[in-house]
């Protein structure tokens, strides 16, 4: 099958056209903006490798661009998006476009070619649930202007298959971690301040409960719902434990060998989720597992930032240093 893969070039989709390659003979191109959270390192190591067919620099918004890089496709797997909830809260417009008007593009381009179609979504268009955990069935409750946007993005999906008779399918994951995710998520934050020195800054009381899914998890499942799901339906892929950001942190000073003389609790996120938990027995009937615990996976992570400076470094002294002192109130040393 030949893919193409919009978002490749970010953290999860770098990752999953890694992982295709090495578990499937699909061929895959990638279409990417290539904003702070894309980039081509990502893809570096992929070089040379005769299935992959390159990066197409581009918008999803871009009927032409879109046009252009699915020429002969089979099939559209969509990562491309503004992914982060910070952002969306103080600057919401990009997350309107890229989610909402870029999924719309790329459906009308499935539609016209006749492609199969799998969007990458997310557990947060369920909102927040005290107890137990959402099933597909779960209504739809979006709290930030990040998740309401992704929520639209599914709902479009679902019309172009009740409508169009698109084959499309829906996979939903909980929180990745892994290699290669920009620093503005929790995780990488933590482990690359804690590396510096750095205070690190927990939002509220700590509380807050993520379920966490090994990003190697997550492209696994994607592939799978590509394979093996159903037109027109949703499948959760939630990862196999869950764990309060407190205690994520207080693991990642242990593994870092630093102090938590560093934990500074900051002012909470604006209608901040409480907690996100997804069953995932759909997606396993079809043979997914998540096969990386919490406990492994972050080491193996820890390990990954440890070892590969040179990806973080021009990160670290670029614009991510505005971004976290407009967000933090504070210079990153
Ligand atoms: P990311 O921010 O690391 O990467 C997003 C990618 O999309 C980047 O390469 C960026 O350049 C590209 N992009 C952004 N706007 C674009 C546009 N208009 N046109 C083309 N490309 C554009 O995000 P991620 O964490 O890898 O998330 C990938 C997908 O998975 C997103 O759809 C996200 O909603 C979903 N998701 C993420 C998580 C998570 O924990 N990170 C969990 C569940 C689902
Ligand atoms: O649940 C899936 C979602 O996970 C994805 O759809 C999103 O794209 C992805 O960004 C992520 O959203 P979260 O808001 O859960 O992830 P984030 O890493 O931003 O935050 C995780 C938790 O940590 C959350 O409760 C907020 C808290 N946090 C985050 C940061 C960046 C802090 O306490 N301090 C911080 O500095």
């Amino acid at each position: 099958m030949k893919l193409l893969v919009c978002g490749g070039a970010g953290f999860i989709g770098s990752n999953f056209v890694r992982l295709r390659l090495e578990e499937s003979d699909d061929e895959i191109i990638v279409l990417d903006k290539l904003t702070y959270a894309g980039r081509r390192e990502n893809l570096a190591d992929l070089e040379g490798n005769s299935r992959y067919l390159g990066l197409v620099h581009g918008a999803i918004e871009d009927p032409a661009a879109v046009a252009e890089a699915a020429k002969g496709v089979d099939a559209i797997v969509n990562f491309a998006a503004e992914t982060h909830v910070d952002r969306s809260i103080a600057e919401p417009d990009a997350f309107v476009v890229t989610n909402g008007q870029g999924t719309y593009t790329l459906l009308e381009r499935a539609r016209e070619d006749g492609l199969r179609y799998v969007q990458v979504s997310t557990d947060e268009v369920y909102g927040s649930i005290e107890e137990g955990s959402f099933t597909e069935e779960s209504p739809l409750q979006p709290s930030s202007p990040y998740s309401a946007t992704k929520t639209g993005a599914d709902l479009l999906v679902e019309s172009y298959f009740h409508t169009f008779d698109l084959p499309t399918s829906i996979a939903r994951g909980s929180n990745n971690y892994g290699p290669f995710q920009y620093p503005e998520k929790l995780i990488p934050l933590m482990i690359l301040n804690a590396m510096h020195g750095d205070s690190l800054p927990i939002y509220g009381d700590g509380m807050q409960v993520r379920n966490w899914l090994f990003v190697e998890d997550f492209g696994r499942g994607i592939g799978h719902v590509l394979d093996h799901g159903k037109y027109g339906e949703v499948y959760n892929c939630g990862g196999p434990d869950e764990c309060p950001n407190i205690d994520v942190v207080k693991r990642i000073i242990e593994l870092t060998g630093t102090s938590e003389d560093l934990i500074d609790y900051v002012t909470d996120r604006p209608g901040h989720d409480r907690r996100y938990s997804l069953a995932s027995t759909k997606l396993e009937g079809l043979g997914w597992k998540a096969r990386t615990h919490f406990a492994e996976g972050l080491e193996q992570t820890v390990a990954w930032y440890r070892d590969n400076a040179a990806w973080w470094e021009s990160i670290r002294s670029g614009d991510y240093r505005e971004y976290y002192a407009k967000q933090y109130g504070r210079e990153l040393t």
